[in-house]
Formats: C-alpha cells, structure tokens, sequence
C-alpha cells in the first residue's frame, strides 16, 4: 500500500506538470482529486485492510491528499493568470490600436495659410527678436520721443531702452538694414502689449507683418496685394474697403476692412452691427523709415502691412473669446 501511495503521488505530480490549459488540469482534477480518483479510491481500499495498519496508512493518505490539493489550487492560480496574457489568447494579427495624432495649433495654421499666400506671390519669409530696443520698437518707426503715439501701444519696459516689441514692425527695420531694395518680406511673430486680459485682448499675441520696398511701388500695389490675398485667405466673393487712419511709420494709412461674411453686410454679432470686419493697418512706408535705414527717398517708395494673427484666425474660425487659444484645452484644440 505503501508503494501504491508513492506511485500515486508521482503520476499526480507529472499530470499535474503536464497540464497546460484549464481543460488538462481538469483532466487532473477527475484522475486523482474527485470523489472517484485515485487518491479516493486509495482510502476505499484502506477500509479493508486490518485496523492496526490503519493509522499510519491513513496519515500518509491526508498528506497526500492535503499535498495534492496544495499543488493543484497553486498550478491553477498560476494557469489563470498567465492565460489572460498567454502567447495562445493573443492575435498578433490583430491591427494596432492608433494613437491619436496632435494637429498644428490653430494659430500657426492660420500663420501658415497667411505666409503660403505671400510666398506665391513673391515674398521672403523673416523674423527678428522679441526683445527690443526703443529704437527699433519706436524710433527707426518714426515715433517721434515723448510723442502721445507711443500711448498708442501699451509698452513693457525690461529697462529705459529696453522692452518688448508692441509689434513686428521692428522687423521692417531690422530687414531693410541688411539689404538693399528690392525688399518684399513677411515677418510673422510673437508680440506683447501691457494690457488687461479679456475676449478681446490678451498681453501676448502674434502677427504678420508684410513689406514691400522698390522703384515706383505705388498705393495701388498696396491694395492689388492685400485684395488679391483677402481673395484668397477669405474666398472670392469677399468685398472690402480701405479707410484712412494714422501710424506714424506709413503716410499715407489705410485699414483694410472685408464685408462681414456671416451677415453679407447687414449687420450682425460678428460686425458689431458694422456690416464690416476691420482685417489689417497698412500704409506706404514713411519717408522718415526709408531714411533711418539709408535708402534713398528719391528712388524707392515701399508699402507695408500689419495684420493680427488671433484676430484673423477668430474671423475664419468664429472663435469669440480670444484666451480660448492659449488655454490649450483639447476640447478646442480637437475642432481644428
Ligand atoms: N504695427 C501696426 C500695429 O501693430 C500695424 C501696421 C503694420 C500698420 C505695418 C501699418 C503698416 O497696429
């Protein structure tokens, strides 16, 4: 009996080994732990033999029994938790869960639509510093010292001379100063202005400037230019206006303004009841500006203009509250 015992617990631990899926070890389960295995029959038999042999017999019997059962729950816990990610559950043919893609923020989209236009029709692309001096800021721009125009733009000083640019018209400067006319460039960028945050107006925002400085470039290069990019950025069917106003680096200026296309001109939230949507300031370049950066006054005439990025993208988007751009909730930023 003894042997048999041995015998019984050798042939369970190999089953036991063996068994690789929940079928097997059920397979286990039946052979040698249920009511009519082997390890129950074991003690059936044990009923017969003389009581004497009885308790040692049946000590070793429990043993096993115990050892078994043991051996058994351990085996399956492990079977369980290795099927969920066992080799044999997962389809490799299965394609891949796609990660979400981010998409340009709506702003420098708008930046890029703006400068493909230009580059099509001409232009360089150039950039310059978001820390100014007053000169290039104001002074180069025809500001004239303690003018009331420097109101015009809220400024922040870092010290007496320097602050950060209220616009990218610096650049204009900073640009004719390294070359000679012919001059036709966009300067896109960050610029900062020392106001109270709301829907309308933020401390940091972007915009494009254009210039175009030549022999015999006219105010009707202005605007042939900046409606043949209103055509293109707004649709075809757009109408615009130019009306006087005042910089005091271009002379004469001109605001550019489209028919507000969610009303056709009739007047609406958008318009402000206007029928029309104020898109940029523009002007031929101040005399004063061409001398600062030693070009010749006599020969060349140029134009310049300056357009708001947040503004422009609000028009195209119908975004009414400008922070909405810098909160950099996913929620906004999904719809672009
Ligand atoms: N710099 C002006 C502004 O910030 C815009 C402008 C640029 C106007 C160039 C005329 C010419 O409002």
């Amino acid at each position: 009996m003894n042997a048999r015992i041995s015998e019984a617990r050798a042939s369970f631990q190999t089953a036991l080994e063996k068994a690789q899926t929940d079928a097997d070890l059920d397979q286990v389960r039946v052979q040698f732990l249920s009511r009519s295995g082997a390890i129950a029959n074991l003690f059936e038999e044990m009923r017969s033999l003389p009581v004497a042999e009885k308790p040692a017999l049946g000590k070793l019997l429990n043993v096993l029994k115990f050892e078994a059962q043991a051996a058994f729950d351990e085996k399956k816990r492990t079977l369980d938790a290795s099927t969920v990610r066992g080799s044999d559950t997962v389809d490799l043919t299965l394609p891949g869960r796609p990660r979400p893609v981010g998409t340009k923020h709506p702003l420098m989209q708008t930046i890029d639509d703006i400068k493909r236009i230009f580059v099509s029709m001409g232009f360089s692309v150039a950039t310059g510093p978001e820390i100014e001096t007053d000169y290039y800021n104001f002074g180069a721009l025809n500001f004239p010292a303690d003018h009331p125009a420097r109101d015009m733009q809220d400024t922040f000083f870092i010290s007496k001379d320097i602050l950060l640019r209220t616009h990218t018209s610096p650049v204009q400067i900073r640009t004719m100063e390294k070359q000679n006319p012919p001059v036709r460039e966009i300067m896109p960028g960050r610029v900062y202005r020392n106001e109270a945050i709301s829907a309308r107006s933020l401390v940091s925002f972007y915009q494009i400037e254009g210039l175009y400085v030549d022999q015999g470039v006219t105010f009707s290069d202005l605007k042939g230019t900046l409606v043949a990019f209103a055509r293109q950025f707004y649709g075809n069917d757009v109408r615009f206006k130019f009306r006087p106003t005042f910089f005091p680096f271009t002379e004469p200026s001109a605001d550019m303004y489209i028919s507000c296309f969610l009303c056709k001109g009739k007047g609406c939230r958008m318009c402000k009841q206007a029928g029309w949507l104020e898109i940029l300031g523009s002007g031929m370049v101040h005399p004063h500006v061409l001398k600062n950066v030693g070009y010749d006054t006599e020969k060349y005439t140029g134009f310049a203009f300056g357009m708001g990025i947040e503004r422009t993208a609000s028009l195209r988007y119908g975004v009414d509250d400008l922070r909405l751009y810098y909160e950099n909730d996913v929620r906004f930023l999904k719809q672009f």
